[in-house]
C-alpha cells in the first residue's frame, strides 16, 4: 500500500521519484531557465553577501538524482548527504528529483526553516498529490488560515479531556488486537499489517468517532484505494490511477459530509456541545464562532480526510521499528519490562484504571520511543519551496528554488549523538540528547507545522509496548529495514507471539 507519511511531507523524498521520471523530460525547458537563474543568482551575490551553497548539479536532467536513489537502498540512506557534506559542508545545493535543491544537513538551518517567520517558505508537493489533496488542504494552506486549522486541531488533539477518553479506546483496541494475535500459534505475525489494524481504528475515532463495523471497512477501503494515487502520473483520464484515486475521494467526501451535516444539524440545535472529535473541533470554529476568519464549512470534511494522510502509516511503522529495535536489544527490552510491570502490578494492587498520564509519565519507555523514533526517522525530511530570496546562516536561498531540510542527517549525526547507529534508549537519560532536544531531535518537525498528532502518537506507542511486554513475549524473525522511498521492513517483521499470562 502506498505509504501516507510520503504525502503528509510531500517530502519523503522517495515519494516525489516516480512522478520525477514522468514529468522530467517535458521541463528541461524549465530546467535551463532555473538553471541560468542560479547562475544569475550566484553572479548577483559578491563575497561578504550571502552564497548560494556549494555544491554541483550533476548530469544534465537528471541532475544527481540516481546516486540520491541508490544511497536510499542501502542501510546509510544518509551517506548521500555525507559524501557532500564533507565537500561543501552542511548545507549544499543539487539537482535531484528534477529539481535544483538546497539541502540542509545542519540542525539550526533546519530550524529556521520550519519556524517559517514571515512565512518566507511555502510546502511544496509533486502534482499529483496536490490534485487530490484539494487546495484547502491543512498540508498545502499557508499563512492566517493554516494557523487556525492547525491551531484547533492541536488544541484539541492536545487537550487532557481528549486523552483520558482516547486512552481507554486505545487500551481496548491494542488489547483486542494483541490477543488475537496469539490465535495464530502457527503462523508468525506480521507486525507492520498488524499495528496499522490498530491505529487506523484509532485514528477513525479520533477524526469522527466512527467505531469499528460497516463504516470503518468502507472508509478504510476508500482510503487505501485513495491513496494510492497520491504518486502516480499526473494525468486524469478515466481508466488511469489519479482518476481512480479522485472518484475514491469523491467517495470519502461524499460519506464524511454527511456526518458533518448531521453534526452540524445537531449542533445548532445544541450549540457549544462537548467535543468529541477532530470534526466536532473544526465545526465548532466554522458554525459557533462569529469571527469573520472563520473556516468555512466545506473545508470540514476535505480536513478530515486529508489528516487521514500523515497519521495512518507513521504510528504503525514506529511501532514496528520499536518492536525490531527492542528484539534486537534484550537489555533495553529486559529493562522496559520491568517498569512496565511495576506499573501493571500497582494497577492489578489498586483495582484502578490506567490514566494516560500513568502510561505517559515511565521515563525508560518513554525514552525507548524517543530512540526509536530518532532512529527511525519515520519521516526523513521536510521539503519547501522558497517564494522569494532567503538568507539563512550566510546562505542563500534563490527565489523558486526548494531547501529539503533533513532530519535524518540530524539524527544520525555523530556531532549530535554518540554511536548514532547504536539503540541506546539510555542516551537519553544523560541529558546528552536532551540538551539539544529542540533544534537536533525533530521526528515530528517543528515550528509552525509541527505535527498536532505528536503527543498522541507517543500515548498509542506507550499503551501497545505496555500491554505487548507485560503480557507477551515474542521472537522476531530476521528482516532488514528498507528506507526508501520510505521506510519499512522488508518483510514486514514477522514474530511469533505467546502470551505470558498463566
Ligand atoms: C510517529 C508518528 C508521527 C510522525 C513521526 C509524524 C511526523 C510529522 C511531521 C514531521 C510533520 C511536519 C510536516 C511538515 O512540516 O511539513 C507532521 C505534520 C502533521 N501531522 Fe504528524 N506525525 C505522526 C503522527 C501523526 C498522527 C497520528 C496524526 C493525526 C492525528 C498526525 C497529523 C499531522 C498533521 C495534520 C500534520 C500537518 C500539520 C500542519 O501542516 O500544520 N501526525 N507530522
Amino acid at each position: 500500500m502506498v505509504t501516507g507519511c510520503w504525502v503528509l511531507v510531500g517530502i519523503v523524498v522517495g515519494s516525489i521519484c516516480y512522478y520525477w521520471f514522468v514529468s522530467s523530460s517535458n521541463k528541461s525547458k524549465e530546467k535551463e531557465e532555473e538553471e541560468e537563474k542560479e547562475k544569475e543568482n550566484q553572479d548577483q551575490y559578491v563575497k561578504g553577501r550571502p552564497q548560494v551553497p556549494k555544491g554541483r548539479l550533476g548530469w544534465p536532467l537528471i541532475g544527481e538524482t540516481l546516486d540520491f536513489i541508490a544511497c536510499g537502498y542501502t542501510s546509510r540512506p544518509v551517506s548521500f548527504m555525507e559524501s557532500r557534506t564533507s565537500q561543501y559542508g552542511k548545507v549544499f545545493k543539487t539537482h535531484i528529483l528534477g529539481t535544483p535543491i538546497i539541502v540542509s544537513t545542519d540542525a539550526e538551518v533546519n530550524k529556521v526553516v520550519l519556524q517559517n517567520h514571515g512565512n518566507t517558505f511555502v510546502p511544496a508537493y509533486p502534482k499529483s498529490i496536490k490534485e487530490l489533496l484539494g487546495k484547502n488542504s491543512i498540508l498545502q494552506i499557508n499563512g492566517s488560515l493554516h494557523k487556525r486549522v492547525h491551531g484547533l486541531i492541536g488544541g484539541f488533539l492536545k487537550s487532557p479531556q481528549f486523552k483520558a477518553r482516547i486512552t481507554r479506546d486505545i487500551e481496548n483496541s491494542v488489547k483486542l488486537n494483541l490477543a488475537g494475535w496469539t490465535d495464530h500459534m502457527h503462523h508468525p505475525i506480521y507486525i507492520q499489517d498488524e499495528t496499522q489494524k490498530i491505529t487506523f481504528e484509532v485514528l477513525v475515532r479520533v477524526l469522527m468517532s466512527i467505531g469499528p463495523g460497516e463504516d470503518l471497512n468502507f472508509l478504510k477501503r476508500e482510503f487505501e484505494e485513495f491513496i494510492k494515487g497520491l504518486i502516480c502520473l499526473p494525468i486524469k483520464l478515466p481508466g488511469t490511477r489519479l482518476y481512480k484515486s479522485l472518484k475514491a475521494r469523491e467517495r470519502l467526501l461524499k460519506m464524511v459530509g454527511k456526518i458533518v451535516e448531521e453534526k452540524r444539524k445537531a449542533k445548532t440545535q445544541e450549540r457549544g456541545g462537548p467535543v468529541c472529535d477532530a470534526m466536532d473541533a473544526l465545526l465548532r470554529d466554522s458554525c459557533d464562532s462569529n469571527d469573520a476568519q472563520r473556516l468555512p464549512l466545506d473545508y470540514v470534511a476535505g480536513n478530515i480526510i486529508e489528516m487521514m494522510i500523515p497519521g495512518e502509516e507513521t504510528v504503525p511503522m514506529a511501532m514496528t521499528l520499536a518492536v525490531k529495535y527492542l528484539s534486537d536489544s534484550p537489555v533495553a527490552l529486559d529493562k522496559l519490562r520491568e517498569e512496565n510491570m511495576e506499573l501493571k502490578k500497582q494497577k492489578v494492587d489498586s483495582s484502578e484504571n490506567y490514566l494516560w498520564t500513568d502510561y505517559m509519565s515511565l521515563p525508560f519507555t518513554q525514552n525507548v520511543i524517543s530512540e526509536t523514533l530518532r532512529m527511525a526517522n519515520i519521516i526523513n525530511a521536510i521539503w519547501r519551496k522558497a517564494p522569494g530570496d532567503v538568507e539563512i546562516k550566510g546562505y542563500l536561498i534563490p527565489k523558486g528554488w526548494c531547501v529539503l531540510a533533513s532530519f535524518s542527517s540530524v539524527h544520525m549525526d555523530e556531532e549530535n549523538y554518540e554511536h548514532p547507529y547504536q539503540f541506546n534508549p539510555w542516551r537519553w537519560e544523560k541529558g546528552e540528547a536532551a540538551l539539544n532536544y529542540s533544534t537536533s531531535f525533530t521526528p515530528f518537525g517543528g515550528g509552525q507545522r509541527l505535527c498536532p498528532g505528536l503527543e498522541l502518537s507517543r500515548l498509542e506507542l506507550s499503551i501497545f509496548l505496555h500491554h505487548l511486554v507485560t503480557s507477551y513475549k515474542w521472537v522476531a524473525e530476521k528482516d532488514e529495514i528498507i528506507h526508501f522511498p520510505t521506510v519499512k521492513m522488508k518483510r514486514k517483521l514477522p514474530i511469533s507471539i505467546t502470551s505470558t499470562i498463566t
